[in-house]
């Protein structure tokens, strides 16, 4: 049998939040095991996503995924073992919450999947490329999760200016009306980020672009308590989803024990919902992590807690023996 949570820590602080997660699965019980990825992947078997890692990924029921990266690889190497890890499983809807908003981020196509390369005049080039059904597919997604919520959405784009996002908003648009419980709003992504920050507690569900997601969920979650709290699900049609904090691999601070687990740990809290079918020990781990947050911060919160030592207080609240 395989295991069910494949871990991947890679890189810089991705290795020491991964620590705190594995110790909440061993204490839930849950089988996992840890596979290379990213910089460590490159070092020890020359590139950044093995086969062996992404067939463990696709036999588990979550991908469990610290952070990759740093400055000492070639730039970019780390992070397309990522996005090739993201693309090989089809998990197109990033779900990225932040206190009370959620953006859906499209992550398997838009501006990080187009077209690239370099031309005979030294010309470089990225393309923001869609397919109708790619957008409908995430935007559905949107639509639902928004449905359960508060009932609003706000699609972004950029189709005052981009071919892409005018096909964006034509497609969101028309499927608005399977969903006549859901009030459908359209953003300029340049207006959305400036709202995001002047009132983000008037927003409820986001979806986007690739890249625009990537940027507005980092502006989101500086917004709304900082990068060190915000997790993230990637989901495609099936069960299996990848589990990842939002924030990178922190070189900075990498090394020092300082690096706040609660992205990974609420990372953890999502794959117990959405792929492991575990949504009360989910409940349970949130709270214990919200508990921590207030008992034990680390210092990008204000505190003096150790990654260690904020880990050890979610597990005394959840109850459970330290390892
Ligand atoms: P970053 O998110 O790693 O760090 C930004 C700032 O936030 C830094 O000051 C860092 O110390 C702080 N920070 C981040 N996470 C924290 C945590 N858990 N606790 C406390 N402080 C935290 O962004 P960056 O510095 O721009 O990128 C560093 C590397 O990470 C780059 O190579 C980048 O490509 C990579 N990256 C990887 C992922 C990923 O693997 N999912 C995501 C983002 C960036
Ligand atoms: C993220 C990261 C990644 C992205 C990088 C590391 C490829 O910034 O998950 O937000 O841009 O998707
Ligand atoms: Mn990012």
């Amino acid at each position: 049998m395989a295991p069910r949570v494949a871990c991947l820590p890679g890189d810089g602080i991705g290795p020491e939040v991964m620590a705190e997660a594995v110790r909440v699965l061993d204490a839930l019980g849950i089988e996992h095991a840890e596979y290379p990825f990213g910089g460590a992947a490159i070092d020890a078997l020359g590139t950044p996503l093995p086969d062996e890692t992404l067939a463990a990924a696709r036999r588990a029921d979550a991908v469990l995924l610290g952070a990759v990266g740093g400055p000492q690889w070639t730039p970019g190497a780390c992070e397309q073992g990522l996005i090739d890890l993201r693309g090989a499983l089809q998990v197109y809807a990033n779900l990225r919450p932040a206190a009370n908003l959620l953006i859906v981020r499209e992550l398997v196509g838009g501006l990080y999947y187009g077209a690239r390369g370099t031309r005979p005049d030294g010309t470089v080039f990225d393309t923001c490329e869609y397919t109708p059904a790619q957008v409908e597919r995430v935007a559905r997604r949107a639509f639902e999760l928004a449905r359960a919520r508060r009932g609003k959405l706000m699609s972004v784009d950029k189709a005052n200016v981009m071919e892409t996002g005018r096909m964006w908003r034509g497609v969101v648009s028309e499927l608005a009306a399977d969903y006549p419980d859901v009030e459908l709003k359209h953003g300029l992504v340049d207006s959305v980020a400036m709202w995001l920050v002047v009132h983000p507690e008037e927003f409820d569900v986001l979806v986007t672009e690739n890249t625009f997601g990537d940027i507005l969920s980092d502006v989101a979650a500086g917004v709304t308590g900082g990068i060190g709290l915000a997790a993230s699900a990637s989901l495609g049609d099936g069960t299996l989803g990848v589990y990842e904090p939002v924030h990178g691999s922190a070189p900075d601070i990498a090394g020092t024990g300082s690096a706040n687990p609660t992205a990974m740990l609420r990372s953890l809290a999502l794959a117990l919902e959405h792929s492991l079918g575990e949504p009360e020990q989910a409940r349970r781990l949130e709270a214990a992590v919200e508990a921590a947050l207030g008992s034990s911060p680390t210092p990008d919160v204000g505190g003096t807690a150790t990654t260690r030592e904020f880990g050890e207080a979610v597990l005394a609240e959840l109850q459970l023996a330290v390892a």
